[in-house]
C-alpha cells in the first residue's frame, strides 16, 4: 500500500493500457474513495455510470473528439453531477452542518434554483461549483487506483451533451469527465511542473 505522497508521487495519467481485465472488487474500492470525498454542504452529487461495453467506449471516445486511447481502457468510468442531487443534498446537508449551515442559510437558496444552476454551467459560479465537488471524487479515485497497480486518465476535453445522449440522459445529468482506468501498458516519466516559487502570489 502507498502512502499518500507515494501515490501523489507516482501518479501519472496513463492512455496505454494492458487488455487484462479489472476485478470488479478494485473498481468498488475507487467508488468507495470516491464516496469518502469533501463535498460543500456535504450534497455528494457525484454519480457514476461504469462502461466496459467496446461499442459505447468507442462512442464515448467519438465524443471526446476521438480521443481512441479511452477504447483501449477495460473500464470507462463517467463521472458525472447529478444537479438536483445536489440541491436536495445541499439542503439536507446544510442542516446537518447546524450552525454553519444556519449562517449559510442565503447561499444555500441559490444553489436550489435549478435554472441558475443549469444557465451557469459551462460558465462560472454556481455549476462550476457542482463540477469541482465531482472533481475531488474523481482525484479520490485517481490516487486510490495506484494501490491496484492501476492507470487512469483524466478526461475533460468532451462533448458534454453528446455524451448525455449516448446514455439518453436529460439535463439533471452533467458530465464532469472520462476516467478510463486499466493496468498500465507504459510507464511515462514525470511530467514537467511549475516551481514552487512560480505557483505562489505575493
Ligand atoms: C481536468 C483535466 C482534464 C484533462 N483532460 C484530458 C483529456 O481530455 N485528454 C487527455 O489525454 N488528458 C487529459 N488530462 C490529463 C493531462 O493532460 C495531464 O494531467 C497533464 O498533462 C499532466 O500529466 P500527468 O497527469 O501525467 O502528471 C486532463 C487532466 C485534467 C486534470
Amino acid at each position: 500500500m502507498l502512502t499518500t505522497k507515494e501515490a501523489i508521487e507516482k501518479r501519472r495519467s496513463i492512455r496505454k493500457y494492458k487488455t487484462d481485465p479489472i476485478p470488479d472488487e478494485f473498481v468498488t474500492e475507487l467508488l468507495h474513495a470516491a464516496r469518502l470525498a469533501p463535498s460543500g454542504c456535504n450534497a455528494q452529487p457525484w454519480r457514476f455510470k461504469i462502461v466496459k461495453e467496446p461499442e459505447l467506449k468507442a462512442q464515448l471516445a467519438q465524443a471526446a473528439y476521438k480521443q481512441l486511447f479511452i477504447t483501449e481502457a477495460p473500464v470507462v468510468m463517467v463521472c458525472c453531477a447529478d444537479i438536483q442531487g445536489y440541491i436536495d443534498g445541499s439542503s439536507s446537508g446544510a442542516q446537518d452542518l447546524g450552525e454553519i449551515g444556519a449562517v449559510e442559510e442565503k447561499v444555500v437558496r441559490t444553489i436550489r434554483d435549478k435554472t441558475e444552476i443549469l444557465r451557469t454551467l459551462g460558465t462560472n459560479n454556481l455549476g462550476s461549483r457542482i463540477a469541482a465537488n465531482v472533481a475531488i471524487a474523481i482525484e479520490h479515485m485517481v490516487l486510490r487506483a495506484l494501490d491496484f497497480g492501476l492507470g487512469t486518465c483524466w478526461v475533460r476535453l468532451i462533448d458534454e451533451s453528446k455524451i448525455r445522449d449516448i446514455f439518453g440522459w436529460d439535463d439533471n445529468i452533467y458530465v464532469v469527465a472520462l476516467l478510463p482506468i486499466g493496468f498500465p501498458a507504459e510507464s511515462p516519466q514525470a511530467r514537467k511542473r511549475r516551481e514552487l516559487e512560480d505557483i505562489m502570489i505575493y
